[in-house]
């Protein structure tokens, strides 16, 4: 086996705020087959701390580690192969673990995340115990600073390393008189470095110095070059377009499988599906009715369009539609939703992060709804093919790689597995929820579809494959 440190913020079933989360704490099993071994460097927040316990070994300490004494411990946690960076003075906080109470970014998330970019390096390049990665894959703008200290420390290239864009949305921004205490060089601070309008921005550097990139789909891979969707770096990304792939994430189909799932009756045909429809009508206290029951799982940001939904949900529910939420995040999209369950008894709103909830959202929901502005990979819509659970999408980013919309063509050749609507406004998404209604009263053309959703592969098989090949092209180049 060759081995590979995998870096980032956040890691399932340990420590999760997203998507990230699910494909980092799925990535080590899905190599392992490819004769990859992975280990995954993590902060030692304190739900980490607290899971391990009296477990593992330190094999790495520094007295000062960016205003504090801090160690790595070595442990096997919930499955997954961990080095976790234990720095209380980082660390070891209640809440989440980007914000503070005050619901704004921790005032040192510089810090604290360029203190994890840092260790990656140095483990890297003096190993710990008998251990020395052949690659580093980095995580986000958390991780992105790692390439620019690998290259203060290494004499020569030796270590390679891979940037994945899970979310451009953030940058990781810093004010430039921060860049002593965050360990950079001057010598980076400038427009073709990570220099970016006057201030330091991590990820910038990751997209500059690291020797691969990719992002989570192949469709969002090109929409990153676009001024639309680059976030003000699709420049960046366009010079380094050779280097830059898109590789669609999997789930990790033993956790989301209707046939094992504790929280559901369990199915393997579509048509047992209905039990838990039944079940789930009744414990959110909707009336049964013979339209379609969507629903929806996601954080309520910007991204999600979640915004456009409400404005779409009159038109739908006088159809006979029932739309089940589960979400939680930005103050004014949850007052909304909480107002939308008030005034219209066909819409229910959970606010909040239930992970056993969205499971039985998912089984027992006929369609899902992605309604993303921009959605570099997304999960949900793959649970729902699991599941049988028609996705609705907007056409962007891995929603429209992983969808077979449901267009004459498709029909008349049997193999449509949703429905997709573009632009992300109010019109174009009503009229994918009446197109929804219509296709939930066609039985026939209805059960073909659930029936393709749950044939989709929607696990690592293909992209396990493709992470192996540039892991193979870095270690090999040095
Ligand atoms: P993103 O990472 O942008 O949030 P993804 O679709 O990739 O989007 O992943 C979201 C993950 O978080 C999925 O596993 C989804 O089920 C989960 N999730 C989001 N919101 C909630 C919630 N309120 N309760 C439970 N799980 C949630
Ligand atoms: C990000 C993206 C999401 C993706 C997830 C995992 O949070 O918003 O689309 O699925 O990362 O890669």
């Amino acid at each position: 086996m060759r081995n590979a440190l995998s870096v980032a913020s956040e890691c399932a079933p340990l420590v999760k705020t997203g998507g990230l989360a699910d494909v980092v704490g799925a990535l080590p099993g899905a190599l392992a087959a490819q004769d990859w071994k992975l280990r995954t460097l993590l902060p030692g927040y304190p739900a980490v701390m607290k899971v391990l316990g009296r477990k593992g070994s330190e094999v790495w300490s520094d007295d000062a580690l960016m205003g504090g004494p801090a160690r790595v411990i070595a442990a096997k946690v919930a499955g997954v192969d961990l080095l976790i960076l234990d720095a209380p003075h980082l660390y070891d906080r209640e809440g989440s673990i980007y914000l503070g109470p005050d619901g704004r970014d921790w005032t040192d998330n510089p810090e604290r995340f360029a203190a994890l970019s840092w260790v990656a390096a140095r483990i890297a390049v003096e190993g710990i115990k008998d251990w020395r990665p052949e690659v580093l894959h980095l995580h986000d703008w958390q991780a992105a600073l790692t390439p620019i200290y690998l290259r203060e420390m290494e004499a020569s290239h030796q270590v390679g390393t891979l940037l994945t864009i899970h979310n451009i949305a953030f940058h990781g921004m810093a004010p430039v008189a921060r860049l002593k205490d965050l360990r950079l060089p001057q010598w980076g601070f400038h427009p073709d470095g990570f220099e970016y309008y006057g201030q330091i921005n991590a990820l910038k550097a990751g997209l500059v110095f690291a020797d691969k990139l990719s992002t989570v789909s192949p469709t969002y891979a090109r929409e990153l070059m676009l001024p639309d969707f680059g976030m003000g770096l699709d420049g960046v990304l366009r010079a380094r377009q050779a280097d830059l792939v898109g590789i669609l994430n999997g789930i990790d189909e033993t956790v989301w499988n209707p046939q094992t799932d504790p929280q559901v009756s369990r199915y393997k045909s579509p048509k047992r599906k209905a039990e838990n429809r039944t079940a789930l009508i009744t414990e959110l206290g909707l009336a049964a009715k013979d339209g379609p029951l969507a629903v929806v799982i996601s954080r309520l940001t910007h991204q999600k369009g979640l915004d456009v939904l409400l404005q779409a949900l009159p038109a739908f529910v006088e159809r006979g539609g029932q739309v089940a939420m589960l979400g939680s995040g930005e103050a004014e999209l949850e007052k909304a939703w909480l107002k939308a369950a008030d005034t219209m008894p066909e819409v229910s709103v959970h606010i909040g992060y239930n992970d056993e909830l969205s499971h039985r959202l998912m089984a027992g929901g006929d369609a899902v709804i992605v309604p993303s502005r921009f959605e570099p990979c997304g999960l949900t819509q793959l649970y729902g093919l699991r599941y049988g659970t028609i996705p609705v999408v907007a056409l962007t980013g891995g929603l429209a790689d992983t969808i077979i919309p449901a267009n004459d063509a498709a029909i008349t050749a049997g193999v449509a597995t949703g429905l997709q609507f573009h632009p992300v406004n109010a019109g174009a998404l009503s009229g994918a929820l009446l197109q929804l209604c219509d296709l939930y009263a066609d039985k026939p053309v209805w059960d073909r579809m659930q029936r393709n959703a749950m044939r989709h592969p929607v696990g690592w098989a293909a992209s396990a494959p493709r992470y192996a090949a540039l892991y193979e092209s870095l270690g090999s180049s040095t």
